[in-house]
């Protein structure tokens, strides 16, 4: 990333993160430390919301932004403990602006953080929560497709945190679409074991709620696997079948229309933590993120 990120929106940035919240309490911020691949998702998104509020204006549409894993909007360079915009401040320099945007988060101190930064602005909506149920309760809901609405959702949690109705509603309004960081990392750690027989049972439910039914057993255990091996029994199939298979069922479980090809995201010795998959109703919309995740 070239941009400098003291000039993002000519934010001061402080070397010490410390915000007054209400008159008696000091909060001091955690920051995030994040590696040279999280910088690089969030220039993917950045480049491909230019291009989408861009055209969302063209065609009259009334635009949303929706971070919900929306964080500080200030992290720590790995490294070099360089302080660098997260996703919501990014986003927030894009124009043409998106007529709407709602940042949620669980953690009150990095919400009311980034809060001090964006101001009162009418079009700017925070919501402090669990975004499983903000999205589905109260945001989705909102972005009808009688009303000419179109959305763009982020969905960057740190695991596999996210619950199906989220997959699945996004789908259902047809004018929400989801770029979803899908942790192989998590997914490997705790229910792609060598042994399923292994797989702790909440850590399967964690697994289920997620994937929205028990199919993930056979994406992440059995399919594409021509032939048991030797003992005969099933081996944990390939990262990229993996999510092949989590493409498939945002199509055929959810509803999506398109979903872009999966970009895997490793660290910088090689180790795979998540693939990012981009699904729309829209085929212009995957094409542009496809040739972006391709980059
Ligand atoms: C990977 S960070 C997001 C980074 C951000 N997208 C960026 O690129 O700048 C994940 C964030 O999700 C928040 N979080 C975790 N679980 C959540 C939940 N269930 N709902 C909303 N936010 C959650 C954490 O507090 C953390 O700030």
């Amino acid at each position: 990333m070239t941009r400098d990120p003291a000039r993002v929106r000519g934010i001061l940035w402080a070397t010490e993160a410390k915000v007054t919240l209400g008159r008696r309490r000091q909060h001091t911020i955690e920051f995030d430390e994040i590696g040279e691949w999280s910088e690089r998702k969030i220039e993917y998104v950045r480049k491909y919301v230019d291009a989408y509020s861009r055209i969302l204006q063209r065609q009259k549409f009334h635009s949303t932004y929706i971070d919900a894993f929306a964080g500080a909007g200030v992290h720590r360079r790995k490294g070099t403990g360089e302080l660098v915009p997260g996703s919501p401040m990014q986003v927030l320099d894009v124009t043409p602006p998106f007529d709407e945007y709602h940042f949620i988060d669980l953690d009150v101190s990095k919400l009311d953080y980034l809060k001090e930064q964006v101001g009162e602005r009418p079009d700017v909506h925070f919501h402090a929560g669990d975004c499983n149920e903000i999205l589905v309760s109260e945001v989705f809901p909102q972005i009808r497709y009688k009303d000419y609405r179109r959305a763009f959702c982020l969905l960057d949690p740190y695991g596999l945190h996210l619950r199906w109705e989220v997959f699945h509603e996004a789908a259902r309004t047809g004018t929400v679409e989801i770029l979803v960081n899908f942790s192989i990392m998590d997914l490997n750690m705790n229910v792609g074991l060598k042994n399923p027989a292994g797989i702790k049972p909440e850590q399967a439910e964690r697994m289920t709620a997620f994937w929205g039914d028990e199919t993930w057993r056979e994406a992440v255990h059995a399919l594409n696997q021509t032939q048991p091996n030797l003992f005969g029994l099933e081996e944990k199939a390939p990262n990229d079948a993996i999510a092949k298979a989590f493409c498939q069922r945002l199509k055929d479980g959810a509803g999506f229309a398109y979903v872009a090809p999966p970009r895997l995201m490793s660290s910088t010795s090689g180790a795979p933590l998540y693939y990012l998959v981009f699904a729309s109703h829209n085929a212009t919309g995957a094409k542009i993120m496809g040739e972006i995740l391709r980059g």
